[in-house]
């Protein structure tokens, strides 16, 4: 089957042509520099971008692919969680474009593009896996004993991982997206600079807001020195976060394979990007006897890549959409389904 992913969820915008397992196009089209001067993505504008770009994006993605869209069977498009002007765009013109050549279309939900995006590198996991999803809107950690058929093992409280990035970005000024922004100092930061604190909550829920706050508390007592302790240390601040982050994530799915006696462990979302995490997740894995599974970096942040492939499952588990798909912004990773 060829089909065609759409996804436009947030702040990229992005159409890739998968044929089987194999990924013919994946392109991307990211906002971050309408968005970095308001420190976050704005809603109005990033649905007005995706209006401007899904067209260009889909014949990008089809001439990548060497093929028109005579050679598509089907149509796989976000259709939430996200933010509700992006989903729009998306799936309207999903369904144009279909109706149009008469093909399904599938809604994916953007969690299991996420997921099931660790089966576009190989080797794949074998079920049951567990899985840590980490993006900038979600932090879950889900069992998965078969193909849509997930359980919710944990999940954040308030901030996801990805917005603590985000967020403690901001404080350093280190503009938007964070996350990579703090992957790139902290390589040349000290870990152990200072100890920020680890937050692990009862039934593996997490919760990062208490650490952006002792960052926004300890720049605060710092006062007038601030800007000067920041040119010196701003690098040893990004590793020492980073680690605590890293440290609850890594001890949270160590714990679980020890648990749940999975002993194959997915890490995945924009965070999974991360290459502190990555490293410190594969040396649990081989001190605690677990197998690691990582998307490849083009998979980790939102693609449609994964969008196409999990619409290809929904697909072949008989889920094609009907004309009333609508968007759910505040969708969330169903238990127990399929
Ligand atoms: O999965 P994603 O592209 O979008 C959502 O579904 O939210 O994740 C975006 C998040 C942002 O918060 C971004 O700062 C974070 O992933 N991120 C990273 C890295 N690359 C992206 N966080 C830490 N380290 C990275 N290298
Ligand atoms: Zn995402």
């Amino acid at each position: 089957m060829t089909i065609l992913g759409l996804e436009t969820s947030c702040d990229d915008t992005a159409a890739a042509v998968l044929t089987g397992d194999d990924v013919r196009s994946n392109v991307i089209s990211s906002q971050h520099d309408i968005h970095a001067e308001f420190g976050g993505v704005v809603p109005e504008l990033a649905s007005r971008d995706h209006q401007r770009l899904i067209v260009p994006i889909v014949k990008q993605a089809l001439a990548d692919a060497e093929c028109t869209a005579d050679d598509l069977d089907a149509v796989a498009v976000t259709y939430g969680p996200g933010l509700p002007g992006s989903l729009m765009v998306g799936l309207t013109f999903a369904k144009a474009f279909a109706r149009g050549r008469d093909l399904p279309l599938v809604g994916v939900n953007h969690l299991e593009g996420h997921l099931y995006s660790v089966d576009l590198s190989t080797p794949a996991p074998p079920r049951p896996f567990l899985c840590l999803i980490v993006s900038g809107g979600h932090t879950q950690l889900v069992r998965v004993d078969a193909d849509f058929r997930h359980e919710i093992l944990g999940q954040t409280r308030d901030d996801a991982a990805g917005e603590a990035f985000d967020k403690v970005a901001q404080l350093l000024d280190l503009g938007y997206p964070g996350g990579p922004a703090i992957d790139r100092l902290a390589r040349n930061g000290d870990a152990t600079f200072h100890d920020f604190p680890r937050t692990r909550l009862a039934d593996n829920d997490f919760s990062f807001s208490g650490l952006k706050t002792s960052v926004l508390y300890y720049l605060r007592d710092l006062g007038e020195e601030k800007d000067a302790f920041l040119r010196d240390h701003r690098a040893d601040l990004c590793a020492s976060f980073q680690h605590a982050v890293v440290d609850v994530l890594v001890g949270a799915v160590r714990d679980a394979a020890r648990d749940t006696g999975v002993k194959d462990v997915a890490v995945v979302g924009g965070v999974s990007a991360n290459s502190a995490l990555r490293s410190a997740v594969r040396a649990a894995g081989e001190a605690n006897g677990f197998d690691v599974y990582m998307p490849e970096m083009a998979y980790c942040m939102d693609n449609a890549a994964m969008i196409a492939r999990a619409g290809a499952m929904r697909l072949q588990a008989g889920h094609a959409a009907g004309p009333l798909l609508d968007i759910e912004p505040r969708l969330g990773l169903a238990t127990a389904t399929g």
